[in-house]
């Protein structure tokens, strides 16, 4: 079964309310999920919207980029949010980091899964170069992958251009791909995209969208999806 993840980027408790509404249909083939990033979590009501919310596949995209050992306690104080399945660190943390996030997860949250983000979607090989990296973005991701697999990461967020070579060295791990757009819409800030079809088609598990689902009618835009699929 593959996931399609909303991404729930509001920081009112009342849109995430009617984005649940709106997107709750079943379909064949698919589940859905909700993805809460730091716009909803740090908003005053977020952790205590999500602490309640009994709706299942809920992933809480707080991208852990820290020390060892705060990225150790972060997980502890989140020990409480026993309904959430997915949590993102940033591979860029290093196998230090991502080891210590792994023992807090056995520790306080075992059925937590852990994913690890690469280099996210709205880099393009030229700003990746202004932040002093001097690798292309596919050697920077191959070794991010390497240092995933030797973390015993749960599954891996990339570009979609990526999926392919990142299966070979992540073999059973979840691939989830943001940076989704259907063709011919707006790409924002996104840099690497791909339309959802050609994603799972080059191995995507799951995929991750929002802002091209949030205008207009939401389960419109959905099935509007699911057909692109076809
Ligand atoms: O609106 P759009 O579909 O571009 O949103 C993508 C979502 O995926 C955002 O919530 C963003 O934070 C998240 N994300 C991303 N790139 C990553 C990891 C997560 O765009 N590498």
């Amino acid at each position: 079964m593959r996931n399609i993840f909303i991404a729930c980027d509001t920081n009112s408790v009342q849109i995430a309310k009617k984005i649940i509404r709106q997107s709750r249909i079943k379909l064949k083939g698919y589940k859905i999920g909700y993805k809460f990033g730091l716009e909803f979590f740090y908003s005053k009501n977020g952790r205590r919207f999500i602490e309640k919310l009994k709706t299942k596949n809920l992933w809480l995209d707080i991208k852990i980029f820290d020390i060892p050992n705060t990225s150790f306690s972060s997980i502890k104080s989140l020990r409480d949010l026993k309904n959430i399945s997915y949590i993102t660190v940033h591979l860029s943390g290093g196998l230090e980091m991502l080891k210590s996030i792994k023992k807090a997860v056995n520790k306080y949250n075992k059925k937590l899964k852990i994913l690890g983000v690469t280099i996210l979607t709205s880099f393009s090989q030229s700003s990746i170069k202004k932040v002093g990296h001097t690798k292309s973005i596919k050697d920077l991701v191959k070794k991010q992958a390497i240092i995933a697999r030797a973390a015993k990461m749960d599954g891996i967020v990339c570009s979609a251009h990526e999926i392919k070579f990142i299966k070979n060295i992540c073999k059973k791990m979840e691939i989830i791909t943001p940076g989704i757009r259907l063709k011919g819409e707006r790409l924002d800030d996104q840099k690497r995209v791909m339309s959802p079809k050609e994603a799972f088609k080059n191995g995507a598990t799951s995929i991750v969208i929002g802002r091209s689902l949030m205008k207009g009618n939401i389960k419109n835009n959905i099935q509007k999806l699911i057909k692109s699929l076809d």
